[in-house]
């Protein structure tokens, strides 16, 4: 959820751009039973928005199930990023608050690892007005899986970033109240295989550490470093499997 500074350029939920590059390498894509949960199964190919799509993991994930997407975020360098890698797919700068499409012209909108950065009240109302009826809502979020002990020590290191699926849940709450909406969820999981430097370029991509000033930064990534060349399980290994846990939820408004 938006917090007080977030119309600041140094704001967490305005940071991506600077790390927009770095993006798409390092973070995780979404399981395609996770993503055909948010769209439902079976369906005729659908018109759908993406909203704080970034550089389009999820966008990726919705295009090769045979859908057509149209791309929303307000970071252009993320959206630079996006059409890069997916050129087929529209983009148009803009946010959850304030949509840049008209009435009526989707069939579902989906948000992966975003919907937090989103003011629910003032987005519902946009989320109700483009959508058409029978419209749904996906939000989608990979979460560290932190029942796996390497990845519990690199959590308790990165404690500036206090998101976890309760935190997900409540933002899913306040959407379905705003909505009126009947809520499904599904669980899921996605394994990234990546080098310790990856994964150290993963955690630079995160919003708090890119509005870190760069002695802050430098120190910070340089213990994540280190710990993955002390702890047992990392410790000596070039390809190391980083596990998360998809929650993916379904919202029909009433
Ligand atoms: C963590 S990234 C996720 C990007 C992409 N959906 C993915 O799954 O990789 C969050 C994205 O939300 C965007 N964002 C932040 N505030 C937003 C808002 N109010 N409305 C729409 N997008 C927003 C950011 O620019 C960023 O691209």
């Amino acid at each position: 959820m938006p917090g007080p500074d977030d119309g600041g350029a140094r704001s967490p939920g305005r940071s991506f751009g600077s790390v927009a590059a770095g993006y798409a390498a390092q973070r995780p894509s979404y399981p395609a039973d996770a993503v055909s949960h948010l769209l439902g199964r079976g369906g005729r190919p659908r018109e759908v928005l993406d909203v704080g799509a970034g550089t389009g993991l999820l966008t990726d994930v919705v295009v090769a199930a045979g859908h057509r997407v149209v791309a929303v975020d307000p970071a252009p360098e993320m959206l630079a990023q996006l059409t890069a890698r997916l050129p087929g797919v529209p983009t148009v700068a803009g946010t959850a608050e304030a949509v840049p499409l008209t009435d009526a012209a989707v069939d579902a909108i989906v948000a992966g690892q975003a919907a937090h950065w989103f003011d629910p009240g003032p987005a519902a109302r946009e989320f109700r007005r483009v959508l058409r009826p029978g419209g749904t809502l996906g939000l989608i979020w990979n979460t560290r899986d932190e029942r796996v002990p390497w990845v519990a020590a690199l959590g308790a290191l990165l404690a500036g970033e206090a998101r976890g699926h309760e935190a997900d849940a409540a933002v899913v709450g306040s959407f379905a109240t705003a909505l009126r909406a009947d809520v499904a969820v599904a669980e899921s999981g996605i394994v990234q295989r990546l080098s310790p430097e990856d994964v150290v370029r993963g955690v630079a991509t995160r919003s708090y550490v890119a509005v870190m000033d760069e002695d802050t930064r430098v120190a910070f990534l340089g213990g994540v470093r280190d710990l993955l060349a002390e702890h047992p399980d990392t410790r000596g290994r070039d390809v190391l499997e980083l596990p998360y846990r998809t929650m993916a939820y379904r919202l029909t408004p009433g």
